[in-house]
């Protein structure tokens, strides 16, 4: 029987996904275990935009647009492909970090990280109900046209890119990780310096 814990060790991300999204129950339960993210001070400052059916192909029209007219525009051949992925796309959950300007107690990057951790916590659990999910900050994601338009205005929130979620289109793989023990080191005592 697959523990949790054999999920969380095998979790990978899926760019390719298609029809059908979450359901409405599944959704609800992927998005309730956002909540459950570390958060300094219950600020809550995750916020998300869920896009689906026909205004997927809106925003595929309006990321690419943007980029297209940017300073580093997509090959045809990067547009061609953008299009086809998005066209597959199911569902996106646009992801921003709400800026507290009367908060001075607890840091923005302490905020970015909470909202980091509900990302997390939404990638687990759409892998743990089988579906595919991939957080992109690409296309426009640093276009300030791209994040006003999504509701996201950058005086109030910091953009922090969508996933993509849906049926994977092929089998999750199962990467090799690194081994953990390169990252980790044993502190006994303050180092001199
Ligand atoms: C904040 C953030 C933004 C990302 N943006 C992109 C992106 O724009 N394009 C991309 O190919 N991968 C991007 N990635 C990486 C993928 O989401 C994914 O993590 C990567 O392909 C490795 O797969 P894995 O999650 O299975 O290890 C991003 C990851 C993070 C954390």
């Amino acid at each position: 029987m697959t523990q949790p814990i054999d999920f969380l060790l095998s979790r990978s991300s899926m760019k390719l996904v298609t029809a059908p999204a979450p359901n409405d129950d599944d959704l609800a339960r992927i998005l309730q275990a956002a909540m459950a993210a570390p958060d300094h001070g219950s600020l809550q400052p995750w916020r998300f935009k869920i896009i689906r059916g026909e205004a997927i192909g809106k925003f595929a029209d309006f990321s690419i647009g943007l980029r297209q007219q940017s300073d580093t525009p997509f090959t045809p051949e990067k547009e061609a492909a953008t299009r086809a992925w998005l066209s597959e796309v199911p569902m996106i959950i646009a992801v921003a970090c709400h800026i507290d300007y009367g908060n001075t107690a607890i840091s923005e990057t302490e905020r970015m990280l909470a909202t980091g951790a509900a990302v997390t916590n939404i990638l687990n659990a759409a892998y743990m109900l089988g579906y595919g999910a991939f957080w992109s900050t690409g296309i426009a994601t640093y276009i300030d046209e791209f994040q006003s338009g999504l509701g996201f205005d950058s005086l109030d929130y910091r953009f922090l890119g969508f996933i993509a979620i849906g049926t994977p289109r092929m089998a999750i793989p199962q990467k090799k990780r690194p081994d953990y023990t390169q990252f980790i080191s044993e502190w006994t005592e303050p180092v001199d310096v």
